[in-house]
């Protein structure tokens, strides 16, 4: 969708902004650009919608070389968050959200109409917000306008420049999620800048990580933070990028064990008497259509009255993950409720369970460890406990 060929800026001063720039972006997809001040992120995007010409490669959008489309057309399929906001002052939230549809000529009405949905998407409600001036917002809510407004004519690529940056820590997470979820929907192709290697890990389907005026590596957060291409890349992303990939790596029904099970209905008695003799202290307890129910104990079992179901000395089971959670989570409730393994549910439907020897299996699948050799001793679940 955004596909960048060996592109290069030098200023008219002679400062080369970057250099020999080559990656793509698939539609849908969000790419976060992450660096340190300075190394090009900015240049970079705003080569997509010409306020910056390259000096040198070419810039396709939707298979077009952009060099050849008109500014001003182009513009329309992309929305712009900018670094600063830029909101007009002297306009109100609605009328500012509006700024795009009624550049390109939507009548009154029905530019203020979008508007107001627009609001509405990104958290803002249009009639308390819509009547406001920038001046009279947060800088958490200024910045869903910025959202609002980029997204305001439904353009399919949206570029953001840093754009959580002005806001706090605790906002910022809750702006990063709802921009997530957000996207989930509309699934915008997104280019992200940031300075900040959490966001860049936590929003990106990909990311490009910037030295000065290149990229070091152009790949998914599981790769970048598991395999990083060169020294630079490892030492930008941080020595805790083992922790890191904890929260980029999802649980798949691969990683699951199967561990023993026993039926709600069931007499206690046989219920014992299978755990016994398959050597289990506990089984998983399950309800009807395989719906998670909790666990019991084999000595619980043994213990029960004779007419009791296992569904009598059968406990509830707090240590639970959907799949396709994250193996943080996961390890986070383990650590929570002080269980040695959680188990992973596909809606009320019980999988299996993840085992810490699974999890840290899975985190060596993540990164494909074997030919790449990422060892034992970089998965620290010491540090892990302590964050
Ligand atoms: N108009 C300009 N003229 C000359 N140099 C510029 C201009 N704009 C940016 N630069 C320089 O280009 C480099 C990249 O800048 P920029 O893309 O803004 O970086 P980032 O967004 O990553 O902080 C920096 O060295 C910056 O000083
Ligand atoms: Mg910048």
């Amino acid at each position: 969708m955004i596909r960048f060929e060996q592109v290069g800026k030098v200023y008219p001063d002679g400062t080369t902004a970057v250099d020999d720039l080559s990656f793509e972006v698939a539609e849908g997809e969000l790419a976060t650009l992450v660096g340190p001040s300075g190394c090009g992120k900015t240049t970079t995007m705003m080569m997509v919608n010409r306020l910056i010409e390259p000096t040198s490669g070419r810039i396709l959008v939707d298979g077009e070389d952009i060099a050849r489309v008109d500014p001003v057309r182009l513009r329309r399929r992309i929305g712009y968050v900018i670094q600063q906001v830029g909101l007009f002052p002297h306009r109100t939230v609605l009328d500012n959200t509006a700024t795009v549809p009624a550049l390109v000529g939507w009548k009154k009405a029905k530019a203020r109409a979008r508007a107001a949905e627009l609001l509405d998407l990104v958290g803002l409600d249009p009639k308390t917000y819509g009547p406001r001036y920038p001046a009279q917002l947060s800088g958490g809510q200024r910045q869903r306008v910025g959202v609002a407004r980029a997204l305001a004519a439904d353009p399919p690529v949206l570029l953001m420049d840093e754009p959580f940056g002005a806001v706090d820590p605790v906002v910022r997470e809750r702006l990063q999620n709802e921009f997530l979820s957000l996207q989930a929907t509309v699934r915008k192709t997104v280019l992200l800048v940031t300075h900040d290697i959490e966001e860049a890990v936590r929003m990106g389907d990909r990311i490009a990580v910037y030295g000065q005026g290149r990229i070091e590596q152009f790949d998914t957060p599981a790769a970048v933070l598991g395999s990083p291409a060169t020294p630079y890349v490892a030492q930008f992303v941080g020595a805790d990028r083992g922790l890191k990939r904890l929260s980029v790596t999802r649980i798949e029904p691969d990683d699951l064990e199967e561990p023993p099970v026993a039926r709600l209905g069931e007499p206690a008695a046989a219920a014992a008497a299978r755990l016994r003799a398959q050597g289990a202290r506990w089984a998983v307890v399950l309800g009807e259509h395989g719906a998670l129910h909790g666990w019991v104990a084999a000595d619980a079992l043994a213990r029960a009255d004779g007419r009791d179901t296992v569904g009598e000395p059968a406990r509830r089971m707090d240590a639970w993950v959907p799949v396709g959670a994250p193996l943080k989570q996961a390890f986070g409730e383990m650590l929570q409720h002080d269980a040695g393994w959680v188990a992973v549910l596909d809606g009320p439907r019980f999988l299996g369970v993840l085992t810490p020897a699974k999890l840290h299996e899975a985190l060596r699948r993540s990164v494909d460890a074997d030919a790449r050799g990422v060892g034992r001793d970089e998965v620290d679940f010491d540090s892990v406990a302590d964050a």
